[in-house]
């Protein structure tokens, strides 16, 4: 179906999202309303601030995605949707607001999963540049502020199907990023200002010790149907096959111990009052209040995050032989990842994908470009359908 346009909403964390994609292989517009300034003060994301602003901006937003792709609500063939995983205030926003226009418009709506958006992000850049010859089976890490999992991708006929091969077992890796800025002032969120930062100081100063996973994951572990999550996938696939899993809580808890052994506490509070006034700190900013020993300590976190996410990643990619890899979500942005594994996928022999980075973060293009394989396959919602705040990829 070639010309296909289907009109994206995304609203399942911060950023109030609508795009028209057509075909899935063409971005027509993409509008993205950031709620940063609103949950700045609070150093990471309030719920209940998150719901009203969605309900502020989805309006304009999706008119605007309407405007800068010169579609109307009549001209779209179908609307799409994020049902989750994400906060269930957030999403009931898009849901409903897309529901709504659904049935007002008499047009098809296609729920989507939010980590299924940002693996179909890779895709639709990829095929924009013309590239369709993408080998699978896939192996896409999603990293972002809320999920750190590796999943095998694979496309059977217009129908996709992903096989979860490993998550965190606590903090995503964004969310190391984000609370470890919180922690040295640099303010929210942290991942871009950490990105920034690291390329001035010296990533061997401080040694993090690798982490470690002491125990099976219980979610897996569990024997008999009812205790297993849906996640874990059938029992076969359970007990057969290795899982690669991360956790980025105690590298969080170093940087936090690193801070109290060398009195790091003035030099940090004196810092978050210098940048929490000025609106959108700069470069300067930052450099202008941090001293040497916070910029190594920046860029030896960055470091070790890095190099757990492509180690465990690669090592994944060698144990299912896949063909390809996709690196996609928010820390998909970051420079010295992306460089990483560039290098070292190139080593292994394996090419790696990424989004461009306003489509590795939170967008709904992604959304409108996962729906269209449904779309084809006439998968559409059912009008009871609602949002999934935990809702697996499978
Ligand atoms: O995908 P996303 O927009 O939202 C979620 O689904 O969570 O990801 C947001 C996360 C935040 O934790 C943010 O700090 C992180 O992505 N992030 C980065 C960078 N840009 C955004 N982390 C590291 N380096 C970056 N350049
Ligand atoms: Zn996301």
């Amino acid at each position: 179906m070639p010309n296909t346009f289907i009109l994206g909403i995304e609203s399942s964390c911060d950023e109030t999202a609508a795009a028209v994609v057509r075909s899935g292989e063409l971005m027509i517009s993409n509008v993205v309303a950031s709620q940063i300034a609103t949950h700045k003060p609070y150093g990471g994301v309030v719920p209940e601030l998150a719901s009203r602003e969605h309900l502020r901006a989805i309006v304009p937003v999706v008119k605007q995605a309407l405007a800068e792709a010169g579609k109307t609500f009549q001209s779209i063939d179908a609307l799409a949707v994020t049902q989750g995983p994400g906060l269930a205030g957030s999403l009931l926003v898009g849901i409903s607001y897309a529901k709504a226009l659904a049935y007002a418009l008499d047009k098809p709506l296609i729920a989507v999963n939010h980590l299924e958006g940002h693996i179909h992000a890779v895709l639709l850049e990829e095929r924009q540049k013309g590239y369709r010859e993408l080998q699978f089976p896939a192996l896409a890490l999603v990293v972002s502020g809320g999920h750190t999992h590796l999943y095998l991708a694979e496309q059977r006929a217009d129908s996709w199907s992903y096989e979860n091969i490993g998550h965190t077992r606590d903090d995503a890796a964004g969310e190391a990023f984000d609370k470890v800025a919180k922690l040295l002032g640099l303010g929210y969120p942290g991942g871009p200002v950490i990105d920034c930062l690291s390329k001035h100081g010296d990533p061997h100063a401080v040694k993090f010790p690798p982490s470690q996973i002491k125990h099976p994951d219980r979610r897996v572990k569990s024997s008999t149907p009812s205790q297993r999550t849906r996640e874990d996938g059938p029992p076969t696939a359970v007990a057969a096959r290795p899982r690669f899993d991360f956790s980025y809580s105690g590298i969080k808890t170093a940087v936090l111990r690193y801070v109290e052994t060398h009195n790091m506490a003035g030099s940090i509070d004196a810092r978050r009052h210098a940048l929490t006034p000025i609106v959108k700190p700069k470069l300067e900013d930052y450099l202008a209040n941090c001293d040497k020993q916070t910029l190594d300590l920046v860029a030896s976190f960055q470091r070790a995050v890095v190099g757990d996410l492509v180690s465990k990643t690669l090592a994944a990619a060698r144990e299912y032989e896949v063909a390809t890899l996709f690196v996609t979500g928010g820390v998909a942005a970051n420079g010295e990842l992306r460089e990483t594994f560039e290098r070292e996928a190139a080593e292994q022999g394996l090419p790696v994908f990424f989004p461009s980075r306003p489509l590795s973060t939170d967008n709904a293009a992604m959304i409108a470009a996962a729906a269209y394989p449904k779309f084809v396959a006439k998968q559409f919602a059912p009008a009871d359908f609602s949002a999934e705040v935990g809702m697996a990829l499978r």
